[in-house]
């Protein structure tokens, strides 16, 4: 477990704005602080060289060490039901249990006047009532993901426990309903009860977290009087849960379950939750769910307003432990901006953070000790929840993620996995786009840094300052917002740099109940390693269908010229230019590199990543998706590798439509917009890693300097 960390509570600040620290120390050791801005952030010695600059801050120095828990598992909470009936309870519900095999799983608990009611599947799969130390189960285990319906008779008149288990979906021969008695003296219930579902109050915390959905839990009094009902099915779009009962005791959500589920009712004609929320009352729960840890606030810092825009992190460290928690500073509101901005894709960082890939904190730990990085990775860590890369216990895609919570994996001075080139950096998300930073840096060239949260703020009020807008190594996670925002600056003549692959991939939705969460349905087409189940692509948040924005109607092709087509291992290879580098229109291009510039020559042939510009993941044009037709292709790095394999969503019998040549490539695009602006595209994943050889002095580096260089120029493309 780690020794020492924590999160903020926002990605990004203005100088003059403050952002908060919630940090835990083992052991309650106390830790010394300080705070550094990242110029490189990559650890690798044979690397462009880490460079962090010491930000001295009056919170520097030692200070006290808390430990906080993180404790993952969604559940729902009602703080105060009434439950006074003295004849005794009736609970019940409806439920699609998908790890009934896993042991002990509450569906409601109830704590009443020093008793404890527990509503749950036993360890033998069972349906199970337990009154304090008193208990009743059924012997036939529930099956995985069909429904049942559930109820427990607590009669406290007569003292008798009674547990009943009855199939939705009976299979005939096989045997999973049942009822059991048992006589028994009861303690009478009476008083206000805490009411947990899909968990049990213990201490101050939640156990025994159930895995599956759960449909309008409800209960009532013997004599029939109904005490509470709640209806998942409203507010599908919020953490409130809501009693349609006479108390109208409605609870929050713990941990970010997933709603917009279909429940049992679900006929099968309605995908649109929005069209039929009735039938979408059913909330799916999991044991590894994790929203925010809810941790106290550590320390506050105030940005100070000489601090210029860039990569920063709170370094801590103690004998036991260290971390480097990241955030990003705008500049301050109303001062001068620089004509170049860098658009740092928190959306795609949160999206990823927290990929937990099995034996990986192991595989990199030599290679790290050795370089100074960090050590720690989600896999050594689960306490903090998985990524939406991962699938939940229960095999479920994980479809929201959040940001208040350690994101272990998304670290500057770390590297992401053992590259695979001679002295390759293996790095990812902060690390890699660090070196567009040291690179502007070298250069002289001044600029801001602002995020995806801040696009999706505030939209083209974001970008409206800058001339030259420069996307990140990987940007693929974007809300509609976002990609509106990227279309307008384009239409008012801005100028975009996509240095990266795979990017404007996904749709990625912020709640607004809970502002730190996105929400990924991976629905249809895309390469991914979980799918949306039928009937269940629309968002819970905002309720817009999930997907690809290629299938949604903004395809990367006609935001950027191309758009994601192959993928293979982190491999790098070399791009050749094409006659289209003899272009006029491109001919800014080639300074200082006119005779490497020539049709059919190599360039981008070593990186840190890979060993070469194109590799990992490429992105070609194609004007049936959208690639305009002015666009001009100045380069192609075609990967024909085993390993690299066509994108699912251009298949459509077992033969790809396209010579392999056109697809399994990343295409170098340019073409000019209507305003007076323009676009140029890397489309590949290692492309920045091919930015620092030579000190920045390779033909790709001097080539992309030239791309800024004119971007930044305000005479109008023609
Ligand atoms: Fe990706």
């Amino acid at each position: 477990m780690h020794q020492l960390t924590g999160y903020v509570d926002r990605w990004s600040a203005r100088a003059g704005e403050r952002i908060r620290f919630m940090i835990s120390s083992v052991e309650d050791r106390p830790y010394s602080l300080r705070f550094v801005r990242h110029l490189c952030a990559d650890p690798n010695p044979d690397g462009p060289g880490y460079r962090e600059i010491a930000m001295p801050t009056r919170l520097d120095g030692s200070r006290a060490g808390k430990f906080q828990a993180a404790r993952p598992g969604s559940y729902g909470r009602i703080d105060a039901l009434a439950l006074t009936a003295p004849g005794g309870l009736r609970l019940a519900a409806t439920i699609w249990p998908t790890l009934p095999s896993l042991g002990r799983q509450v569906v409601m608990g109830i704590d009443v006047a020093g008793v404890a009611i527990r509503l749950e599947i036993s360890s033998h799969g069972g349906a199970a009532l337990s009154v304090d130390t008193h208990r009743v189960e059924i012997s036939a285990s529930m099956l995985a993901r069909r429904w049942y319906g559930i109820a427990a008779t607590i009669d406290t008149a007569n003292g008798t426990l009674l547990i009943e288990q009855k199939p939705l979906q009976p299979v005939g021969a096989i045997v999973d309903g049942g009822r059991q008695a048992l006589r028994v003296k009861l303690p009478t219930i009476a008083g206000t009860g805490r009411v947990f579902i899909a968990a049990a109050l213990h201490g101050n915390t939640a156990e025994a977290h159930y895995n599956g959905k759960i449909e309008q839990p409800r209960i009532a009094a013997l004599d029939g009087i109904r005490l509470a009902e709640w209806d998942f099915s409203k507010g599908i779009a919020t953490q409130r849960i809501v009693d349609i009962g006479p108390q109208s005791a409605h609870g929050l959500l713990v941990n970010l379950p997933t709603r917009a589920m279909t429940g049992s009712n679900w006929s099968g004609a309605i995908h649109d939750w929005k069209s039929a929320p009735e039938q979408y009352g059913a909330i799916h729960f999991h044991n590894d769910d994790m929203g925010e840890c809810g941790w106290s606030e550590s320390f506050a810092l105030d940005v100070p307003n000489d601090w210029p825009s860039g990569f920063y992190a709170a370094h801590l460290s103690n004998g036991a432990g260290e971390d480097y928690i990241p955030f990003f500073v705008r500049p301050a509101r109303g001062a001068r901006k620089a004509d170049v901005a860098f658009l740092v894709p928190t959306f795609s960082y949160q999206v990823y953070s927290s990929f937990v890939r099995p034996g990986r904190g192991a595989e990199i730990r030599e290679r790290a000790l050795s370089w100074g990085a960090l050590l720690e990775t989600p896999d050594l860590n689960p306490q903090f929840g998985l990524s939406t890369y991962n699938s939940h216990a229960d095999g479920s895609g994980v479809a929201i993620t959040s940001m208040l919570r350690p994101q272990l994996d998304t670290r500057p001075r770390q590297m992401s996995l053992m590259d695979p080139a001679p002295k390759g950096s293996g790095t990812g998300r902060i690390n890699c786009d660090s070196y567009v930073i040291d690179w502007l840096d070298r250069a002289g060239i001044a600029h801001d840094v602002l995020t995806d949260h801040d696009l999706h703020e505030e939209g083209l009020a974001a970008l409206e300052p800058y001339r030259v807008l420069i996307c990140a190594q990987h940007p693929e996670y974007h809300s509609l917002r976002m990609m509106e925002a990227l279309e307008q600056f384009l239409r008012r003549g801005g100028r975009l740099m996509y240095l990266g692959g795979n990017g404007f991939y996904w749709r990625a939705e912020p709640s607004i109940d809970a502002p730190h969460a996105l929400e990924v349905r991976r629905a249809e087409g895309g390469i991914r390693v979980w799918a949306t189940e039928v009937g269940e692509s629309y968002h819970q948040f905002g309720g817009v269908y999930g997907g690809l924005w290629r299938r949604i109607g903004k395809p990367a092709h006609g935001l950027v010229g191309n758009g994601f087509s192959t993928q293979g291992r982190h491999l790098g290879f070399p791009y050749n230019f094409t006659e289209g580098i003899r272009d006029p229109r491109v001919r800014f291009m080639t300074a200082g590199i006119e005779n490497a510039a020539a049709p059919g020559a190599v360039f981008g042939d070593s990186g840190v990543m890979g060993g070469g510009a194109a590799g990992f993941e490429l992105d070609s044009a194609d004007p049936r998706y959208g690639t305009p037709p002015n666009a001009l292709v100045v380069a192609k790095g075609v990967v024909i590798h085993d390993d690299f394999r066509w994108v699912n969503e251009d298949m459509l019998i077992h033969r790809h439509p396209r010579p392999q040549e056109e697809w399994s490539c990343a295409d170098m695009v340019f073409f000019e917009t209507p305003a007076g602006g323009a676009v140029f595209s890397a489309g590949s994943m290692t492309y920045v890693g091919a930015l620092p050889p030579d000190g920045y002095g390779n033909v790709c580096a001097k080539l992309t300097m030239n791309v800024v260089r004119r971007f930044m120029d305000p005479t109008p493309f023609a």
